[in-house]
């Protein structure tokens, strides 16, 4: 498959889980790609299996909450890379607890990380995509952000605001048939999620329509259709990856 040949895409949070499988993706469809997670070597799994499906592959660090940080990396990027066509906003944590338990630091890490860190790199970009008159956004946001879940208060509140970040970013740059999408991945088998308890692990399928967790590839697979030429009238839309949850 090759509709991303030519193409650069830049993935945050690109060293493991869902970012390392979407870096994957499109890779596989012909994109080379620019790998950012804290550390650069961070990224040499994933930029050595891109290589090995014959594409190109980038690797940087950055704390993509950090706006110095992000504007020298992003500047570095263009500099060595020369374009990029497709940002995917994939860096994220989690910091659970319940609201009466909550810290100050616990909410603004998530917030500055979930969604400072992706109007940062989107910001980042948006100057070579207005020049180049095309680029695709895509937000990792989460199912949390549509639907709650009690001892989530930051990250819910962190994604719920990615998705409107993104609505508004895609009504500003239409006109440079530029899109913004995101995509609200429900349970998947991360690390992330490598956490929760058997027990809570357990119910939570039984919440699902589909009945099990998702896979990394599964959310890859709905960045790839954002980014391939099939998507190119498609702005401004949260597509749920998770087996029927949050319908
Ligand atoms: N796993 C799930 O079930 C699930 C569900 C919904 C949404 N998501 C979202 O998908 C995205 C990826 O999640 P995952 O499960 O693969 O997580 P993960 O923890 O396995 O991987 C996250 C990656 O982001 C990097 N990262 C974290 N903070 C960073 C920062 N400040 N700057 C740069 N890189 C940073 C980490 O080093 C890591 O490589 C996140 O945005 C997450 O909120 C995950």
């Amino acid at each position: 498959m090759s509709q991303l040949l030519n193409q650069v895409a830049v993935v945050t949070g690109a060293g493991r889980g869902i970012g390392q499988s979407i870096a994957l993706k499109l890779a596989a469809a012909g994109a080379d790609l620019v790998c950012v997670d804290l550390k650069p070597e961070a990224n040499q799994e994933t930029a050595d299996q891109v290589a090995a499906l014959g594409r190109k592959a980038w690797m940087y660090g950055a704390n993509v909450s950090d706006a110095a940080q992000v504007d020298a990396v992003a500047e570095k990027i263009l500099a060595d890379v020369g374009k990029v066509d497709i940002l995917v906003n994939n860096a994220g944590i989690t910091r659970d607890t319940l609201l009466m338990r909550m810290t100050e630091a616990d909410w603004d890490l998530v917030l500055d990380i979930n969604l400072k860190g992706t109007f940062l790199f989107t910001k980042a970009f948006t100057r070579a995509f207005l020049k180049q008159r095309s680029g695709r956004i895509i937000n990792i946001a989460s199912v949390i952000g549509l639907m709650g879940n009690a001892g989530q208060c930051n990250y819910g509140a962190s994604k719920a605001g990615v998705i409107g970040f993104t609505k508004c970013v895609a009504r500003e740059l239409a006109s440079r048939s530029i899109t913004a999408n995101a995509i609200a991945p429900g349970f998947i088998q991360t690390a992330m999620t490598d956490k929760l308890p058997e027990e809570a692990r357990k119910a939570l399928q039984t919440q699902i329509p589909l009945q099990s967790l998702g896979l990394p590839d599964d959310v890859a697979e709905a960045v790839l259709f954002f980014a391939s030429p099939g998507a190119r009238y498609i702005t401004g839309q949260v597509l749920a990856v998770d087996g029927g949850l949050a319908m």
